[in-house]
């Protein structure tokens, strides 16, 4: 397979005509030049991001703490579970980031990566403190590591966690290609039967805060979706032979494994539990 080159960081021969930037394998100076970008999307994403900034703190949790003590016996677990998942993801999904960013030569680009792996960093504090507010140090831990030891959890998890591996330990633009794909089905499709269910609760007028939360979060995660559809489409153009029809059904099979994952875990963690969300979650997911 052909390499994927590292980014170098001081590098003093580095090309400053931008008409040269490339996603991959480029000669990168890592200047930051907001005003001569190559990719011009990437300005319009960083400023949409930028005033997308929040503070989890600034959410009261005050309705929460008492709201959550008197959820179903269902309702409960469906939001351990799903904060528990929603936890890793994020978490994950910032230490990947940097994997990724490491190899992109393209500043403007980097400089999106960053400020998402930042926005993770937010998600993960939003979440903690979620749980910080409403559980007892002892429930607390044990929601933060559900991941680990609930087989189906784990299972969904292990689907994008071996994929990031993968490229961790083999970096390759085959490997790229299927970690940016990853990344599109975690940001796509893994968030939202976790979304909606939170969505539901606000419905019944309960845990507002957290609801506030999510919703942010939500926000977020469109933008990072569209960042990765950018970058996927411009390493289209740059580098079409990655994109055989072999590599294309592979990404297309990844899809649907995601897919299935989700209705797998919509099926495990909301089921027939939550009469007003099955109509809401089948319009939504398992049409798809
Ligand atoms: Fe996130
Ligand atoms: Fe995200």
């Amino acid at each position: 397979m052909k390499a994927l080159n590292k980014k170098p960081l001081f590098n003093e021969s580095g090309d400053t005509d931008i008409s040269k930037k490339r996603l991959i394998n480029g000669n990168t100076t890592n200047l930051n030049d907001f005003n001569n970008m190559k990719y011009t999307w990437a300005s319009e994403w960083y400023r949409q991001a930028m005033n997308n900034f929040w503070i989890p703190e600034e959410i009261n949790m005050a309705q929460d703490l008492k709201d959550y003590r008197v959820l179903t016996e269902e309702e409960r677990t469906a939001y351990d579970k799903i904060l528990s998942f929603l936890i890793f993801l994020d978490s994950v999904q910032m230490e990947n980031l940097g994997n990724v960013n490491n190899y992109i030569t393209a500043s403007e680009v980097n400089l999106c990566l960053t400020i998402q792996a930042f926005q993770e960093a937010i998600h993960s504090q939003s979440y903690s403190y979620m749980l910080d507010t409403i559980c007892p140090p002892n429930k607390r831990n044990e929601i933060l590591y559900q991941w680990k030891d609930d087989p189906i959890l784990l299972s969904r998890n292990k689907f994008i966690g071996d994929l990031y591996n993968e490229f961790l330990d083999n970096p390759v633009p085959e490997n790229l290609l299927k970690t940016l794909m990853a990344n599109y089905i975690l940001e796509g499709i893994y968030f939202y039967s976790g979304f909606m269910f939170f969505y539901n609760l606000e419905r019944n007028s309960k845990m507002p805060g957290s609801v506030q939360q999510i919703r942010y979060i939500n926000r977020d995660e469109n933008t990072h979706l569209w960042l990765f559809r950018n970058i996927i489409r411009e390493l289209k153009k740059e580098e079409p032979h990655l994109f055989t029809d072999e590599s294309v059904e592979e990404l297309r099979n990844m899809i649907k494994t995601g897919v299935e994952n989700e209705i797998a875990w919509g099926h495990y963690v909301i089921g027939n539990k939550f009469r007003d969300l099955i109509k809401m979650f089948s319009v939504n997911i398992l049409s798809t």
